[in-house]
């Protein structure tokens, strides 16, 4: 994707004593005295935001945080613990700033972080007013908020249409790049997991990998639709029959361009949903009336590693089983095992997904882990989200 990449700015000595407002996700959990409970986006913000400070710019950093009410401060809906966190990472002050759309008085070297921009009146809808004020703010607008660059809103789309300047700051960068070698230019075979309890909330994504993909692994609930289509028995499994018809053209999609959806050959079933419940492994074939299925069973793990260890790329969203229960986790633990193991590249999101990574401590095996919830998700659908669409379009000039 040809985009203007804030890298090269700084590389052509662009962006020494410019205006910079860079546009972040720094949308981050709290807890309910307001600490941050995971601060992944924020460390992850830190090298655009460095990248400017050591070129030389006046730094504007802001994010949205949760989902405010616009034009109605409450403290809980604050910035501050942000940028009490920034500023322990940056190792320097940065002073928060409320009230920034008229004007805001940052000089070269300086950093200020920017109130929650969903507070700003007319943000959610892209009001042009506000959009057009903002980029006045600065002489480069840099999007690096890659969790929130699905969403077309005054502080990520109006913004870019109007700055002066507008491009894609480092991590912004880091995800299109991985994104277009996982989807766009993968290496053969491509191998995609797409597990989670239902069917209905990621059936675009299914419909969009299997017009792609070599390998489609379903799991979880989804998994279990999958099952009911292929005929098999799954007792009180989490499923949804009404689905049974998507699920089997979604079959039928791949096996037409002689591709395949894997079909689990055994499971491991419990009678409980619960952490202690017993688990028991049995071939699919055999689940009785009364069985939930809560994870894959072993041959039907090893055949999958085998599938992803000779995978050229892999695209991975959602655990196998119920990983959050021992006894049922040992299909994802392998699932994730091979990934790592794996010589090819993959890709990784979603909250599920990262919670098992850092679970089996594979951060590193991983080729690009992905920042974005519902932009990964997006991507996944074979959407173009309003971020790459509008800095695509500003840097053909
Ligand atoms: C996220 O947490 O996925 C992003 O920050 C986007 O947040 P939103 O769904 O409130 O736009």
């Amino acid at each position: 994707m040809n985009v203007i990449r804030f890298a090269d700015l700084v590389a052509q000595g662009r962006v020494a004593g410019q205006r910079v407002f860079i546009r972040a996700d720094l949308n981050v959990p709290l807890d309910d005295s307001g600490r941050i409970t995971e601060d992944t986006r924020i460390r992850a913000s830190i090298p655009a935001i460095r990248m400017a400070l050591d070129a030389g710019a006046a730094v504007m950093v802001t994010s949205h945080l949760g989902r405010p009410k616009e034009g109605e401060f409450k403290p809980e809906d604050s910035l501050a613990p942000v940028a009490r966190r920034l500023g322990e990472l940056l190792g320097r002050e940065v002073p928060l700033v409320a009230n920034w759309v008229d004007g805001v008085d940052v000089k070269p070297g300086q950093v200020v972080l920017l109130e929650n921009c969903r507070l700003n009146k007319g943000e959610k809808k892209n009001d042009e007013a506000l959009a057009r004020k903002m980029a006045a703010l600065c002489d480069i607008f840099v999007h690096d908020a890659f969790g929130t660059a699905h969403r077309a809103e005054a502080s990520t789309y109006g913004i870019a249409q109007f700055a002066k300047v507008a491009c894609a700051g480092p991590l912004l960068a880091a995800e299109i790049d991985a994104i277009t070698k996982a989807l766009a230019q993968p290496k053969r075979p491509l191998v995609a997991i797409v597990a989670g309890s239902k069917v209905s909330t990621k059936l675009t994504i299914l419909q969009s990998l299997a017009k792609n993909v070599d390998g489609l692994v379903v799991g979880g609930g989804i998994a279990n639709t999958f099952m009911l289509a292929a005929g098999l028995p799954i007792g009180r499994s989490l499923a949804e029959p009404d689905l049974v018809g998507e699920a089997k053209a979604v079959i039928a999609a791949m096996a037409a361009r002689g591709a395949e959806v894997p079909i689990p050959v055994d499971v491991v079933v419990a009678k409980e949903f619960k952490a202690d419940a017993p688990a028991t492994v049995k071939a699919a074939a055999d689940v009785a009336a009364d069985d939930m299925i809560l994870d894959i069973g072993p041959q039907t793990a090893a055949m999958l590693a085998d599938k992803l260890k000779a995978a050229g790329t892999i695209v991975w969203n959602g655990p196998v089983g119920v990983f959050e229960f021992d006894a049922f986790a040992k299909g994802t633990e392998t699932v994730a095992r091979a990934i790592a193991e794996s010589p090819a590249f993959s890709i990784a999101g979603g909250g599920d997904t990262l919670a098992a990574i850092a679970k089996y401590g594979i951060e590193k095996d991983i080729g690009y882990i992905s920042t974005g919830g519902g932009a990964f998700l997006e991507v996944l659908e074979g959407k173009t989200l309003p971020a790459f669409e509008i800095l695509a379009r500003r840097a053909q000039g």
